[in-house]
């Protein structure tokens, strides 16, 4: 849809080059437009769309960013077997109602010679960071690189990448981006799963065993729900339903304040329990957070 006139559709542009966009951007920002931005690397799911949705719903312009970012991957990790259709995601996009797609190229966003990273020190290092160590750093330089090429005024994250999404929120209070990170309910399919591009390697007997991760998560919110305060045994909880599946993998399994991501030992207020589960070759990560004052 148009930003301009909600009933007329208007085609999505595609735009590759940085000088463009940045170009494109700065002429929005001078024509007053409200920009969001919808950070992804692509193969779209409702998780992506959802997003999109609410930066549509809240934005004058929606710029959807599609970058398969290879420095926030590991040399062991899936980058080259990342799902990628980028057709589909012009389509699905674009029946959203997104304006622009912007779609670099890794040589571009990373030239010979690229020697400027962003970290986040402290909030970085445990969970997913723990077991994937690197991993922040890439992605907050790709967002800090996506942030100055866009230039938002709010940019739109998922809260099933709990950890990422305060990690951003912290770069961008630290680094004074004048942008609002808009914090984005998990979806999830219809049997619990949260959707994520990494489903796409599971097998059907995998794609089963992983309603494990779901499934203790919700008997982690019933254990609190009915009065257990005891983070470690809520943790051991979780850790034995999983760990009774056997394709699951358990990486980490952590009971962590919502806002410092630091262990507790008793589940209060804004409680976060997040783990990350192999199965297959698809290493998953779900969340809740939990409130027991609630
Ligand atoms: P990607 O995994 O493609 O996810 C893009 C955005 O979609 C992220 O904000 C993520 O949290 C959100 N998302 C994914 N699955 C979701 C779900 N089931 N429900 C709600 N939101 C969901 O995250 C990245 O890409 C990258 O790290 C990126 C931020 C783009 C930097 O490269």
């Amino acid at each position: 849809m148009s930003p301009m006139n909600p009933r007329i559709p208007c085609p999505m542009n595609i735009i590759t080059d940085i000088a463009a966009m940045q170009q494109t951007a700065s002429r929005l920002r001078r024509e007053g437009k409200t920009i969001g931005v919808v950070p992804t690397m692509g193969y779209f799911h409702e998780g992506h769309l959802s997003l999109m949705r609410r930066a549509r719903a809240e934005c004058e312009v929606v710029i959807v960013t599609l970058f398969v970012n290879p420095a926030q991957f590991a040399p062991h990790e899936d980058f080259a077997s990342y799902p990628r259709d980028f057709e589909r995601d012009c389509q699905l996009a674009e029946a959203e109602g997104v304006d622009i797609l912007f779609a670099p190229t890794a040589e571009a966003m990373y030239p010979d010679g690229y020697e400027t990273f962003v970290t986040v020190e402290n909030l970085t290092q445990p969970l997913c960071g723990a077991s994937r160590p690197g991993h922040f750093r890439g992605v907050t330089t790709v967002v800090a690189k996506l942030f100055n090429i866009t230039q938002p005024h709010r940019a739109y994250f998922g809260l099933k990448d709990y950890q990422q999404c305060k990690v951003i929120q912290k770069m961008v209070r630290d680094l004074n981006f004048d942008i609002t990170i808009v914090p984005c309910p998990i979806v999830r399919e219809p049997d619990g799963l949260a959707m994520s591009s990494r489903n796409a390697y599971l097998s059907p007997a995998e794609r089963q065993a992983a309603l494990a991760l779901h499934r203790a998560l919700r008997h982690a919110e019933q254990m609190v729900k009915a009065g257990e305060r005891d983070a470690r045994v809520v943790r051991d909880a979780v850790q034995a339903m999983i760990a009774a599946e056997p394709l699951a993998w358990i990486d980490y399994v952590e009971v962590v304040d919502a806002e410092t991501l630091q262990p507790v030992e008793q589940i209060q207020q804004n409680t976060l329990v997040a783990l990350a589960v192999k199965i297959g070759r698809a290493r998953l990560i779900d969340n809740t957070v939990i409130d027991a004052v609630r």
